[in-house]
């Protein structure tokens, strides 16, 4: 059975939508890297990003590419890190949290306190995310991300240039309009390599404890903070200011 990850790469529709898109993505990102120096590629080991980072070491673009290590990222995770290198000859960026911010957390409310609350997960990810996205960001004039607005109703009207007032800097999000059926068409069609746990049912990835696989039907970013009750399930990486 065809699924969005195993779409038919013989639909004459899909192939012509996915030549426009890469064609667009390609340009842009060419544009960014002339027009926006520095500029760094945002790369959690999705499958969005992995298709980012494919067009960006393929097309040889002086855009540097970090991930995030939270300290709780899956296994899976981390081996496609090490993947990348066999692959692409890429070693990732990785920023890491501030020990201090990590020890005060979880002294004083526990490793796995983010179950407890909204507010101490809020506070988990601005120590292991937010505040390491700030020094990878700093100095830089640009930022992308592999953001889709079809991810959730906060992403719905996501833009492929924005301003990030917060950060100081420009935000692109080249893949705003993809698919997730176009996103797997690229990653099946050039052989991207790409996270195992997507094949386990995980069609967004976060941190191992903060993360699950969704049932047929599901929205993307259901097993994400799968505990918590609010229809906005961001962690504070790209939430921006009313
Ligand atoms: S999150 O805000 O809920 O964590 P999501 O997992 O959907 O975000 O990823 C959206 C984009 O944010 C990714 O395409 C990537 O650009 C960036 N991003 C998220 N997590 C990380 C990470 N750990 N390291 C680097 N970039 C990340
Ligand atoms: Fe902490 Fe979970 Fe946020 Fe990761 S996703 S930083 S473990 S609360």
């Amino acid at each position: 059975m065809k699924t969005n990850q195993t779409p038919d790469l013989n639909d004459p529709v899909l192939a012509a939508s996915l030549d426009r898109k890469v064609a667009e993505v390609k340009a842009l990102l060419e544009q960014i890297a002339t027009e926006f120096q520095p500029a760094v590629l945002a790369n959690s080991l999705g499958a969005e990003d992995m298709v980012l980072t494919d067009l960006v070491m393929k097309e040889k673009l002086p855009i540097g590419i970090f991930s995030l290590d939270t300290g709780r990222l899956p296994g899976e995770t981390y081996d496609l890190m090490q993947r990348l290198k066999r692959h692409y000859g890429l070693i990732l960026t990785l920023y890491y949290p501030r020990n201090d911010l990590v020890e005060a957390f979880t002294r004083s409310h526990g490793i796995n306190a983010f179950y407890e609350s909204i507010e101490l997960r809020k506070a988990c990810c601005h120590a292991r995310k937010v505040e390491p996205l700030q020094r990878a960001l700093a100095g830089k004039k640009a930022w992308i991300t592999g953001l889709r607005a079809e991810q959730s109703e906060a992403r719905s009207q996501l833009l492929v240039h924005e301003r990030d007032s917060q950060n100081g800097l420009e935000k692109f999000n080249p893949l705003a309009s993809w698919t997730e059926q176009e996103v797997w068409a690229y990653i099946r069609r050039f052989d991207v390599p790409y996270n195992r746990l997507h094949d386990k049912g995980y069609p967004s990835i976060g941190c191992a404890p903060c993360t699950r696989a969704v049932q047929p039907g599901e929205h993307l970013r259901a097993g994400r903070w799968w505990w918590e009750i609010t229809e906005s399930k961001e962690c504070g990486l790209h939430v921006k200011r009313a």
